[in-house]
């Protein structure tokens, strides 16, 4: 949770588990490089290590993995699974003729290979994690100076705010994270992304009765490469409003979800009507 790392004795761990129980070992390496980071930073072993070896070691205990390359692929569009295990290979190149089209196809543009050929490489620059979960660390530091409570450490690609805590008179099944996201727009045009209730409620299929998620966050998530201080500065500057209406603020109702991965589509609208005194 948080953006936080996965250690290298916890990878292993899980590995010969599945190892033991004959369970193929997955990861969803969309972070990878800034796991990798951490290790580094975090662990005796590999303090001497560069973030190539340590993504080797970290590879080489599992069996695959998925992977969202807009994220450590620095890449714009798309991603992959790798494997190692030619029969699922298969399989699921059935499957993807019925979702997507034959392989032969393409899949991702050529352009768009070249920059991920690219972007594997850059992504493991330390120079380049080292700034990027700096500005994450700063911007949390920056966002608890101003009042807004967020989850601790920080880890990478995002700051995660405590919405749970910072607006305790809405109840989890009124989407407190949502009610911050929408306020982060309305005063920033800041687009955030509620990971509460909305995205985690346990709904019962047969009564429709929901269980809240454990945590009421709301995580903003940094573009590589783009933000600069001033921007950051602008996100602290939106947050401090957002703290002064901190009370005035009310839950929401879903009107229209579907069945699976509602938080993407769903509709939704106000309790309270309130009109809020938006300060410039
Ligand atoms: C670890 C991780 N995996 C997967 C995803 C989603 O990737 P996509 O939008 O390509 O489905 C995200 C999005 O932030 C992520 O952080």
């Amino acid at each position: 949770i948080g953006g936080l790392p996965v250690s290298i004795q916890n990878i292993r761990d899980v590995s010969e588990i599945c190892k033991r129980h004959h369970i193929p070992f997955f990861f969803d390496c969309a972070r990878f490089a800034e796991n990798c980071f951490f290790i580094k930073q975090n662990e005796p072993e590999f303090a001497e290590a560069t973030i190539q070896e340590i993504a080797k070691e970290m590879f080489e205990l599992s069996d695959g993995a998925m992977m969202s390359a807009k994220k450590d692929g620095l890449q714009n569009i798309g991603g992959f699974i790798t494997l190692n295990d030619g029969e699922v290979f298969e399989h699921l190149k059935e499957l993807m003729i019925i979702v997507e089209g034959f392989p032969t196809y393409g899949g991702l543009t050529g352009r768009d290979l070249d920059a991920l050929a690219v972007g594997f490489y850059e992504v493991m620059e330390e120079d380049y994690l080292d700034y990027r979960i700096d500005q994450i660390r700063y911007l949390g530091e920056r966002l608890k100076s101003v009042g807004m409570p967020i989850v601790e450490p920080t880890g990478g690609h995002a700051v995660f705010i405590d919405a749970g805590k910072f607006l305790p008179q809405i109840k989890p099944l009124e989407f407190p994270g949502h009610a911050l996201a929408v306020e982060f727009y309305r005063e920033g045009c800041i687009r955030v992304c509620e990971i509460g209730s909305m995205m985690f409620a346990d709904v019962d299929p047969e009564t429709g009765i929901e269980t809240p998620a454990t945590r009421e966050l709301v995580r903003l998530a940094m573009p590589r490469r783009v933000y600069t201080a001033s921007h950051l500065e602008y996100i602290v500057e939106t947050a401090e409003k957002i703290v002064k209406i901190k009370d005035q603020l009310s839950g929401y109702k879903i009107t229209k979800q579907s069945k699976l991965l509602r938080h993407f589509t769903c509709d939704l609208k106000p309790k309270a009507m309130k009109k809020l005194k938006l300060l410039k």
